[in-house]
């Protein structure tokens, strides 16, 4: 096996009381890959559509964490990677990460998987930091190993997947206007009171549980984030409108999907998250900014191998 194409599913980080650590992966929205085995030693960029993106190894996430994982090996081959993007950069839903997965996914695969894919988010966080400055599992995670995510440390690098419970629907509305992950980590402080933080952390908690026992009305009331989200908001035109739409139609919770500027929600059942969407979308329409809407169930596969 010389080549492969892979599919690198859209993610929702944060989930507003779990900044840089917690995440989900969504299902039919995503990026395609080929990765393909070749002799020259090294990573080569040959293709890009759908984006306008730097080739060059160095600069380019999917080449810069393809490195890091073939410096790890003693791999005589290189690898050529053709990148597809269909989810738009500064979008909120992992644009950078699906890249950073897609690469160290499939070249793992065709070194004959040397590395877990517990392994494989180690070397997709260092294309992450070319997207945003700094190194964070909370979409590659995800984007990785599919369903919930929960980064209990960093340093080492402690990843716990959670199982989603099966009703659970996310809404997701991307305006197509760009905000930079490292813009919109620039507007937070670096220090937060101790009165948000037992705040943020009980929230946490309660996500956890709520998400381990399938009590949904558990996952709406921890839905909440005191900290970044204020900092935020004011980088998304009619984010409250929106928000305050989801939650008066139903939804369990909405907020900042990563670092915006798309607008998530959490809803028990389709039917509520359509009525959902339908209640965003309005909320957004006297914006005039052009926005898609995506209703998807947690996708618990996360990156892989696609055939045709
Ligand atoms: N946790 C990150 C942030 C996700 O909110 O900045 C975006 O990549």
């Amino acid at each position: 096996m010389n080549e492969l194409k892979i599919f690198c599913p859209a993610t929702i980080a944060n989930l507003n009381c779990g900044f840089d650590v917690m995440g989900l992966c969504l299902e039919g929205i995503g990026d395609e890959m080929i990765i393909r085995k070749v002799a020259e030693k090294g990573i080569k960029i040959t293709k890009i559509t759908g984006a306008d993106l730097p080739l060059e190894t160095e600069k380019n996430v999917a080449g810069v964490a393809g490195l890091a994982l073939l410096n790890a090996t003693q791999s005589d081959f290189g690898f050529e990677i053709e990148i597809h993007k269909k989810i738009k950069a500064g979008s909120g839903i992992g644009s950078s990460s699906a890249s950073a997965a897609g690469a160290v996914f499939g070249i793992n695969e065709l070194l004959g998987k040397p590395f877990t894919k517990q392994e494989l988010i180690h070397f997709a966080m260092k294309g992450e930091v070319i997207a945003s400055g700094s190194e964070h599992a909370d979409n590659v995670a995800p984007c990785i190993l599919g369903g919930f995510t929960l980064v209990r440390g960093y340093n080492p690098l402690d990843l716990i997947k959670i199982e989603s419970p099966s009703e659970l629907y996310a809404v997701v509305l991307h305006p197509h206007i760009e905000v930079k992950t490292s813009d919109s980590r620039a507007v937070l402080s670096p220090t937060v009171s101790l009165k948000s933080a037992i705040t943020q952390w009980g929230n946490l908690g309660g996500l956890i549980a709520g998400l381990y026992t399938k009590d949904y009305e558990l996952i709406g009331r921890s839905l909440n984030d005191v900290i970044v989200e204020p900092a935020r908001k004011h980088l998304i035109p009619n984010f409250d409108l929106v928000k305050n739409a989801a939650l008066e139609n139903g939804a369990l919770g909405s907020g900042i999907s990563g670092a915006g500027p798309s607008i998530f929600a959490l809803c028990k059942g389709q039917a509520i998250a359509e009525k959902v969407a339908y209640a965003m979308s309005n909320a957004y329409l006297d914006t005039g900014i052009a926005f898609d809407m995506h209703i998807s169930k947690v996708n618990d596969q996360g990156t892989k191998i696609i055939t045709n």
